[in-house]
């Protein structure tokens, strides 16, 4: 069973995906903690009205983020998932929950990612690129922006008609699929890494 905190800098779609997940018996885990830096995150207000403990996070990655395992520690939280979350994650906090933090990034990494490439930045980069496929990728996190180790990637094609708009809908339908069974994964204890590759394990 996994103890998640989820750090959401907006909206909190899949964040909300997430508490679906374990009201309907799919994700073995509890959530402990919703964290955002924007105090007026409709991710924090949603938390806030199911009961789910909120802070609001004012740090400065430069400042090495101290607070953010005390309250970690404080909540019981054990696994960090990141939902729209747009802050670097301090490095010391990285270390502490190696192989314990996944990111949602809504392309197919490594394509399409790094500072700047969020939300609709993403699918306006994706239709630039003339690309024919797009799609969702769930990873593991590290000390640099949608980077890490792959657990969880799915397509979905890129129509003539599309606009960044249209696009970000079909891949959002899929990161809620998909976020909430990659952590599944974790509280199964069926993720390894090795190589910098993650297997799963039957
Ligand atoms: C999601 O599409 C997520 O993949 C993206 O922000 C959106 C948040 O939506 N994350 C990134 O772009 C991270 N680089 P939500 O608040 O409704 O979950």
């Amino acid at each position: 069973m996994l103890h998640i905190a989820v750090f959401a800098s907006g909206r909190g779609s899949n964040l909300q995906a997430i508490h679906s997940a374990i009201a309907s018996g799919h994700l073995d885990a509890d959530l402990r903690l919703v964290l955002s830096n924007h105090t007026d995150a409709a991710a924090l207000s949603w938390a806030a009205a199911q009961g789910i403990p909120t802070v609001h996070l004012r740090y400065d990655a430069k400042d090495g983020g101290g607070d953010i395992l005390e309250l970690l520690h404080d909540h019981g939280a054990d696994f960090i998932a990141l939902a729209g979350y747009l802050k670097l994650i301090p490095a010391h906090v990285v270390r502490a929950f190696r192989h314990r933090i996944v990111n949602i990034h809504p392309a197919l990494l490594p394509s399409f990612g790094g500072p700047g490439m969020y939300g609709r930045h993403v699918h306006t980069a994706v239709l630039a690129a003339g690309v024919k496929v797009s799609g969702a990728t769930v990873h593991l996190v590290d000390e640099e922006y949608d980077r890490g180790p792959i657990v969880r990637q799915e397509c979905v094609p890129v129509e003539e008609g599309d606009t960044a708009e249209t696009l970000a809908a079909r891949v959002l339908e899929v990161e809620h699929r998909i976020f909430p069974e990659a952590l599944q994964l974790f509280a199964q204890d069926r993720v390894k890494v090795a190589d910098g590759r993650v297997f799963i394990s039957q």
